[in-house]
């Protein structure tokens, strides 16, 4: 138990601590940082616990999960360990930032994730599911790694999208290098958790540091490209170059740029593709399921062309992609450190408590899911949306701190399926499906190789 004497009726200051050791919480973040998630924290609403002498509340309860990302959200800040994990590689950049100087970057940008400029961009969107699917008909010995594929292709759309095309930015040596990037950030949130000096070695640190220095000169090129030859495309490059902070005037400085423009290119190609390719692989173990889809492109298109009039109308097919980021959340985890003393429910959270939202415990948790396992589109049919908590899912997160880019993404998922199963069929090759790996995002343990035939 931590904290003192309890008065009736007050706020509690003493947690009921389940007993992890820290050596073994280090071990698995290192490992898969799902594999320290506290397992009760599965059946239970909240779990208490203390590592490395700091305190930790793990929250599953919608509820509670609303009080501190949405009611409380200026109570907490993304705190050390995210910074030391993603700093390096995405600086101040509006997923890192926090306060003020995150608001103003958040409200530059937000204009460009309106409904009406995302339906500008579904046509952009589908032109690359096309160019893929056009690159698998080609495609020789009848395999494809979806998740190498499904990255390619996000990667078009958010080069395309944000940056009107990227001025040839290479796209296997981008990818590579978020890899090479992801790869050890087991380690650096382990030495975080210990607050070790940053100079700390771990194996695969030169590997990433080169990667993001490859990946932030990829991006500094095409400011300074944009700087000699301005002009007036609407896109994220323009944004951020004319934004100016309401209350400073403050303009962004290319290093500020590049933050943003890496985060953006980050947090918006990795996660889709994911999500995309842990769909293909759930469909092709559920071949009724995958019926369903298929009946619904061919009646919404009636055998035409996927186009964006379609896109909103495919809604079980929306239903199939959800139901897959409930079981495989593409951010698994998100965490936030308390600023100031905080009351959660009938906890009071002292200032400096990390507090972590674990997506993926919430989406299987078993008082929320039934039948958490399984999976069914069924559960996100409209009528029984409406019976469960608002935050019982959150593949997006909560709060003023929503992902700016969930709607762009669904678009562009639902696009991509339809584009693609119209024309093919995708079979697993392995016996058992790939499990699930979090290295900030949640990748599978095995490259995802199916086979394909037309249909
Ligand atoms: C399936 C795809 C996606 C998933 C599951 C996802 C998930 C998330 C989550 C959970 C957060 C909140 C993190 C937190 O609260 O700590 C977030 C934030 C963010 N996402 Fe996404 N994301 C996706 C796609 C995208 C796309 C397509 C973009 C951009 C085009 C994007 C850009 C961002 C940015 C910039 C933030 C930071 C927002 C802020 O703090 O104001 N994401 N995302």
């Amino acid at each position: 138990m931590a904290g003192s004497a309890q008065v009736p009726g007050a706020p509690k200051t003493t947690f009921p601590l389940t007993p992890q050791s820290t050596l073994a919480v280090l071990l698995a973040i290192v490992r898969n940082p799902l594999e320290a998630l506290p397992s009760s924290i599965f059946t239970e609403p909240v779990v208490f616990s203390k590592t490395a002498g700091e305190m930790k509340v793990y929250m599953a309860d919608p509820a509670l999960i609303h009080e501190a990302l949405v009611k409380n959200a200026e109570a907490f800040g993304k705190g050390d360990q995210v910074r030391r994990a993603l700093g390096p590689a995405l600086g101040r950049g509006l997923l890192t930032a926090d306060g003020a100087h995150w608001k103003w970057q958040r409200q530059s940008v937000a204009g460009g994730f309106r409904h009406d400029k995302l339906l500008e961009l579904q046509p952009t969107m589908i032109a690359a599911a096309q160019r893929t699917r056009d690159r698998w008909i080609g495609a020789g010995d009848g395999t494809v790694d979806v998740s190498h594929e499904m990255m390619r292709t996000t990667f078009d759309i958010i080069v395309e999208t944000m940056m009107s095309g990227g001025y040839g930015v290479d796209v296997d040596r981008v990818e590579k290098g978020i890899s090479d990037f992801l790869k050890p950030t087991g380690w650096t949130f382990a030495l975080g958790l210990l607050h070790a000096p940053d100079w700390i070695p771990y194996p695969g640190r030169g590997r990433a540091e080169a990667a993001v220095e490859f990946l932030r000169a990829s991006l500094l090129s095409v400011i300074e490209e944009r700087r000699k030859r301005p002009d007036d495309r609407q896109d994220l490059v323009n944004m951020l170059l004319s934004a100016s902070d309401p209350e400073t005037g403050r303009t962004m400085s290319d290093a500020d740029i590049v933050d943003n423009l890496m985060t953006f290119i980050t947090a918006g190609h990795e996660t889709t593709a994911l999500a995309l390719a842990w769909t293909f692989g759930l469909l092709a173990r559920r071949p009724e399921i995958e019926r369903k889809v298929l009946d619904e492109i061919d009646a919404v298109t009636e055998g035409e062309p996927v186009n964006a009039e379609h896109v909103s109308k495919l809604v079980y097919t929306r239903q199939v992609f959800s139901e897959a980021m409930r079981l495989y959340p593409p951010a698994p985890i998100i965490t936030r450190t308390a600023l100031r003393d905080v009351q959660l429910g009938e906890y009071l959270i002292p200032a400096g408590t990390v507090l972590i939202v674990p997506i993926y415990a919430v989406h299987r948790h078993a008082s929320l899911w039934p039948d958490p396992e399984a999976f069914d589109p069924d559960r996100f049919r409209p009528e029984a949306v409406k019976t469960r908590p608002r935050y019982a899912y959150m593949p997006f997160g909560a709060g003023p701190r929503v992902c700016i880019g969930n709607a762009f993404a669904v678009m562009e998922a639902v696009a991509i399926l339809a584009v693609l199963l119209q024309k093919v069929r995708l079979a697993t090759i392995e016996p058992e499906p790939p499990k699930p790996v979090m290295k900030v995002t949640l990748r599978p343990n095995q490259a995802q190789r199916m086979t394909l035939t037309l249909r």
